[in-house]
C-alpha cells in the first residue's frame, strides 16, 4: 500500500506529504478510501485523480470525512474522484463480499485474522459471531470448513441485509444463519450452542464478554476476544489486555493464543485473545 501510494502519488505532491496518508489508505474492491489531512485537502482532487490513473482497477476514490464510530461502527465519506458510489464487491479467501463502504462496517485489513480463524475451526463446529458485520467471518469459515454452523448476529440493518445477501452470493446459506438485532437480545435465540464465539467489537468486547459464555456450549468453549489495549511498550500489549479481560469475565479461562492484530494508533493496540472458557459454572 505505501509503495502504491509513493508511486501513484509522484510529482503530485511532496514525499513527505504522502507520509502523511500512509495510515489512513485501503482498497476494497475498485473503491479506495483515503483519509487526508487538513494540510492537504485543497488537493485532494489531484490526489484521487493520481490515484485512479496509477491503479486502474480502482474506480472511486472515498475520503473518510470522520472516524469510525457509533454503534453501527460507520464512518462519513466524501467522494472525491471517479463514480459516484460507496458500494462495492471484495474478495478474498474465495469469497465474495458485496459491501457499502457508507452502511456498513467492513475493514480489508481484518482479512488475515479471518483466515486464522477458520484455520482453527474443526469440522461439525458451531461459530457464533456477535458482531459479524457482513457476515465475513462466518463466510469464510463456512467456505472454508463446510461441516459448521454460523450464527451472524448484527444490530445494524444495513449489515444485516448485506449479509443475507452474501450469504446467498458465496451459496452457504445451508451452514449460515444471518440475525438482526442487539447480540445481547439475539443470543437468547441460540444460548448454549456455540463451540467458539466471535466478538470482532472490540471497544466493547468487555461488556458482552457475559453474553459470548451464554453463547457457549457446557462445558467449555472457545471465545475470540478482540479489545484495544494502551501500552508505552509493545511488549507490555499482552499483560494489558488480560489485566482488563481479569477485571470483566465472570468464568474460569485460559489464554490459549494471544495476538496484535493491528495497529490502530500511536501506541494503541487492536488485541485478540483466544480464550477456552469454562462453561460449567456460569448461569
Ligand atoms: C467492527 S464491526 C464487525 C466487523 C466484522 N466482523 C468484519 O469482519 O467485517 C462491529 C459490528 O458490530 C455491530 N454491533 C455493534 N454493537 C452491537 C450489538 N450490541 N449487537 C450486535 N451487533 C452490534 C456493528 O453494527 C458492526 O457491524
Amino acid at each position: 500500500m505505501v509503495r502504491m501510494l509513493k508511486d501513484a502519488l509522484k510529482g503530485v505532491i511532496s514525499q513527505e506529504e504522502v507520509t502523511q496518508l500512509y495510515g489512513g489508505f485501503d482498497i476494497v474492491g475498485d473503491i479506495a478510501v483515503i483519509k487526508i489531512p487538513d494540510s492537504l485537502l485543497s488537493k485532494k482532487k489531484m490526489i484521487a485523480d493520481a490515484l485512479m490513473k496509477h491503479v486502474k482497477s480502482v474506480k472511486t476514490v472515498l475520503m473518510q470525512t470522520t472516524p469510525v464510530s457509533g454503534k453501527y461502527r460507520t464512518r462519513s465519506l466524501e467522494v472525491i474522484g471517479g463514480e459516484q458510489r460507496t458500494e462495492t464487491v471484495s474478495k478474498e479467501h474465495g469469497c465474495v463480499f458485496k459491501i457499502d463502504l457508507a452502511q456498513a462496517y467492513f475493514s480489508p485489513r481484518l482479512s488475515t485474522e479471518r483466515l486464522r480463524i477458520a484455520e482453527l475451526v474443526k469440522p461439525g463446529e458451531t461459530v457464533t459471531n456477535l458482531f459479524a458485520g457482513v457476515g465475513t467471518f462466518s463466510i469464510v469459515i463456512a467456505k472454508k470448513v463446510p461441516e459448521t454452523k454460523g450464527y451472524s448476529i448484527d444490530a445494524n440493518p444495513a449489515a444485516h441485509e448485506l449479509a443475507l445477501e452474501n450469504i446467498r452470493l458465496n451459496k452457504v446459506g445451508d451452514r449460515v444463519t444471518a440475525m438482526l438485532g442487539d447480540a445481547r437480545e439475539v443470543v437468547e435465540q441460540v444460548k448454549g450452542e456455540a463451540d467458539r464465539v466471535l466478538m470482532p467489537l472490540p471497544e466493547e468486547a468487555a461488556d458482552f464478554l457475559d453474553v459470548a459464555v451464554k453463547a457457549l456450549k457446557r462445558p467449555s468453549g472457545v471465545i475470540h476476544y478482540y479489545t484495544h489495549v494502551y501500552a508505552e511498550k509493545r511488549e507490555n500489549v499482552f499483560d494489558e489486555a488480560r489485566k482488563e479481560l481479569d477485571k470483566s469475565i465472570k468464568a474460569d479461562y485460559e489464554v490459549t493464543a494471544q495476538r496484535i492484530v493491528r495497529e490502530v494508533g500511536p501506541r494503541w493496540y487492536q488485541v485478540v485473545l483466544d480464550l477456552k472458557v469454562s462453561t460449567d459454572a456460569s448461569s
